[in-house]
């Protein structure tokens, strides 16, 4: 068999680990090729792509990004997209396809299957917020990350006697706010699950500051939102097409809580280092076990599948099954939070 392979949507530590164990099982123990398209479903509309061998992956286990680039293309959206990608998989006789990516990229690969392309999907963002699968890679290590900036946060916001407010990804679910924040003792964490009473989280700012803990660490994920009437915008400013401009929710709130506590406040925005460099060994192996499962899938032939874990075994479902839902942070993370606020 020929597959193809593409790691598609925001990158997450890991996916070169996956490349890795797709490419050796498929090549070592099967005998099957494997080519790459580069930046995502792209290549594959404009047929570019490259032979990987057991040669050209070696070494790319403990490194971060993806040797394949990555996009957001999306074939559907594009004018004749799907076309040129079934025309790309009949030119260059690739037999199945194998993407690595989140709910668009494996939401691409859905519709595909239905069309008759043979996939199986690799599930992947570090924001673990994939239902069907306990974790996805990527996120292990970007709660690291987090963890151990928050800590070095920590010296810092009590030398100064400081709140400082931590800007963690999470565009619509709260797993790395709310780990990283239970990993790093946070005196409040805001998710996106349940709107934040800005009034409550002053309150308890000032109760912890009156126990003698004259600083605070506010983890926010870049999705929470404020419980509606709470909250008003400190900033008029507008782009130029009027839209009003976000410097980031924890640029928000922080005056805010200045305001209300008298507490000096700073802003730390994580951003993309959350996403960058070496994956962790929890996420690389988990991506090898993904991988090897990915290519023993289309090995039998088991397609529209995607692989996920479930407990700690390596099980595989329906693709629309696996990204049909947001896995949103379960109460009971947050009710383990909640013990050590204020
Ligand atoms: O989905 C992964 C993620 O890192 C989110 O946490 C974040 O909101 C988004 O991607 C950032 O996207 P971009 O890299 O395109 O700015």
């Amino acid at each position: 068999m020929r597959i193809g392979i593409l790691t598609g949507g925001g990158d997450a530590p890991g996916l070169n680990a996956v490349i890795r164990a797709i490419v050796r099982k498929a090549t070592d123990i099967y005998g099957h090729a494997v080519v790459g398209f580069r930046n995502g479903w792209k290549g594959a509309i404009d047929s570019e792509f490259e032979t990987l061998t057991r040669e050209s992956v070696a070494g790319i286990l403990p490194r971060g990004g993806t040797i394949l680039g990555s996009s957001r293309t999306n074939p559907f959206k594009i004018e004749g997209g799907v076309e040129r990608t079934l025309h790309t998989l009949q030119t260059f006789k690739i037999d199945a396809l194998i993407p690595i990516g989140g709910e668009d990229t494996l939401g691409v690969a859905a519709k595909l299957h239905e069309q008759g392309v043979k996939v199986v999907g690799v599930p992947k963002t570090i924001d673990n917020d994939l239902s069907g699968t306990d974790y996805t890679f990527g996120f292990n290590t970007a709660v690291e990350i987090a963890t151990e900036a928050l800590d070095r946060l920590h010296t810092t916001a009590e030398a100064h006697q400081r709140v400082l407010v931590v800007e963690l990804m999470g565009r619509h679910a709260g797993w790395i706010a709310a780990y990283a924040g239970i990993a790093s003792g946070a005196d409040a964490i805001l998710v996106p699950e349940w709107p934040f009473d800005i009034e409550q989280v002053c309150e308890d700012l000032i109760r912890r500051h009156h126990r003698g803990r004259n600083f605070s660490i506010v983890v926010v994920a870049e999705g929470a939102k404020p419980l509606k009437g709470t909250l008003v915008l400190q900033s008029e400013e507008t782009d130029q097409f009027g839209h009003v401009r976000l410097g980031g929710i924890a640029n928000m709130i922080a005056p805010e809580i200045e305001k209300r506590t008298g507490f000096e406040t700073r802003v730390t925005i994580l951003g993309h280092v959350q996403r960058g460099g070496t994956p962790s060994a929890f996420d690389r192996v988990l991506a090898t076990r993904f991988g090897v499962e990915a290519i023993d899938a289309v090995h039998e032939g088991d397609f529209g599948t995607m692989v996920a874990v479930q407990g700690n075994e390596i099980v595989r479902l329906p693709i629309a099954e696996g990204v049909g839902e947001l896995k949103t942070l379960p109460r009971s993370i947050m009710e383990v939070a909640e013990v050590f606020f204020g």
